[in-house]
């Protein structure tokens, strides 16, 4: 059921809609482009591989991109400056190298685009071992990790290529999620079905599907998830109740403890949606010669391994055991059975302190 907006009313949603269909609320962003972008999507565009545009899009099995970092560096210390790495040469960006990506699914639904691929992301920048984190149109800054990151889409209702307020990215040296809301309704919002407060947990929690792919390149249709952490509590008089679960988050900020969330990590979602309709193509590779252009897909230096600090302190388990701190390194948390945890998932909350002792600084230094 599609309602039909004035002119006026697309011209306040977007600069880019220009069709008849009125999306709901809090699915086409409102605000102006990152300053590294362009100013629209744009296929075709010359190679820079040192480029700090922002803006990805998610089209299709072979035009999508994702956000790593500029250079070698583990997520969680590049989260407000990564850029665009994309699977053509388009939106300024940088082309991901041919043979990185191993294996993607494509999932269109009625709510959103979701995109799950595997790869050696070490080819663009993210360091052997990084359990990687979730980046997000809010961020500490409230202007967006990486801040001016966009992403439009073309895998909407009607085809239309619009730039979507919400959406999330999880991702790690082996393996992405990222999941663009092209769609609401009275009981999920946009900002509900790209909840971006469950940094912790992994991909097959945040966006459920199948995770079986490593190897194909497919397109589905599939079944809208419920949102990241919600569960069906009950229906009454046909309609449905639901709980949700919030990150355990406990941290001393300026002599202050801030407590929230839930103590006990459910172990499983909801429901994990059925998919469809696979199509799948042998390659993804857009054949471009990076390195006989003089450049490569990664800059050379090396990352140091996730080392976040800090007093904030996560716990809940995750998976069948397991409990993560602020703390604990990479490899204790890859130890954790069940869910993967993203462990530098935890340098949200970290960047708020570091965002908070900054102030403090200045404070002293004027
Ligand atoms: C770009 O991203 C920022 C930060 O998330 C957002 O405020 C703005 O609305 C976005 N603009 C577009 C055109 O997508
Ligand atoms: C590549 O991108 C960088 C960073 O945005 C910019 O400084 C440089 O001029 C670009 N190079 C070309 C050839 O456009
Ligand atoms: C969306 O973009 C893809 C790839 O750029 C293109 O193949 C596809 O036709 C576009 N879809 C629509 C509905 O225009
Ligand atoms: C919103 O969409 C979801 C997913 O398609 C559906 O289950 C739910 O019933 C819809 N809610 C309303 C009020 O239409
Ligand atoms: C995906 O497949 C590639 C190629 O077989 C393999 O090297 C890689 O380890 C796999 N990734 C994961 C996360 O299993």
């Amino acid at each position: 059921m599609l309602a039909i907006a004035t002119a006026s009313l697309l011209l306040a949603s977007s600069a880019f809609a220009q069709s008849t269909t009125s999306f709901p609320e809090g699915v086409v962003a409102t605000g102006t482009m990152g300053t590294t972008n362009p100013p629209e999507p744009t296929l075709g565009t010359a190679i820079n591989q040192t480029s700090y545009a922002r803006l990805l899009s998610v089209n299709s099995i072979d035009d999508w991109c994702i956000f790593a970092p500029p250079e070698s560096q583990v997520i969680a210390d590049s989260e407000t400056y990564e850029v665009a790495w994309c699977s053509q040469a388009r939106n300024d960006a940088r082309v991901i190298p041919d043979g990185t990506i191993t294996g993607v699914s494509l999932l269109k639904t009625d709510m959103y685009v979701q995109i799950m691929g595997y790869g050696d992301l070490t080819k663009i920048n993210i360091p052997a071992g990084d359990w990687g984190g979730e980046l997000d149109p809010h961020g500490a800054y409230g202007s967006g990790n990486p801040i001016g990151g966009n992403v439009t889409t073309n895998m909407t209702i009607d085809g239309e290529t619009i730039n979507v307020a919400e959406w999330m990215l999880y991702v790690s040296y082996e393996q992405f999620c990222f999941r663009a809301c092209t769609w609401a309704n009275s009981t999920y919002s946009a900002a509900a079905m790209c909840w971006h407060e469950l940094d912790e947990m992994g991909c097959e929690f945040v966006m459920p599907g199948n995770y079986n792919f490593n190897g194909t390149f497919e397109t589905c249709e599939a079944d809208v998830a419920y949102p990241p952490g919600w569960y069906v509590e009950g229906v009454t008089d046909g309609t449905t109740s639901f709980s949700s679960f919030a990150q355990y988050w406990t941290g001393v900020v300026n002599g202050v403890t801030y407590t929230n969330g839930d103590l006990v990590t459910p172990s499983t979602v909801q429901s994990t949606p059925s998919s469809s309709n696979c199509q799948t193509v042998p390659t993804i590779s857009n054949g471009i010669a990076l390195a006989s252009l003089g450049v490569s897909g990664a800059a050379t230096a090396t990352g140091s391994a996730a080392t976040a600090t800090g007093t904030a302190t996560k716990s809940g388990s995750s998976g069948s055991s397991g409990s993560t701190t602020a703390e604990s390194s990479s490899s204790s948390n890859a130890a954790v059975p069940g869910a993967r945890v993203f462990q530098a998932g935890l340098s949200e909350g970290i960047t708020l302190l570091s965002m908070i002792s900054a102030i403090a600084a200045i404070a002293i230094f004027h």
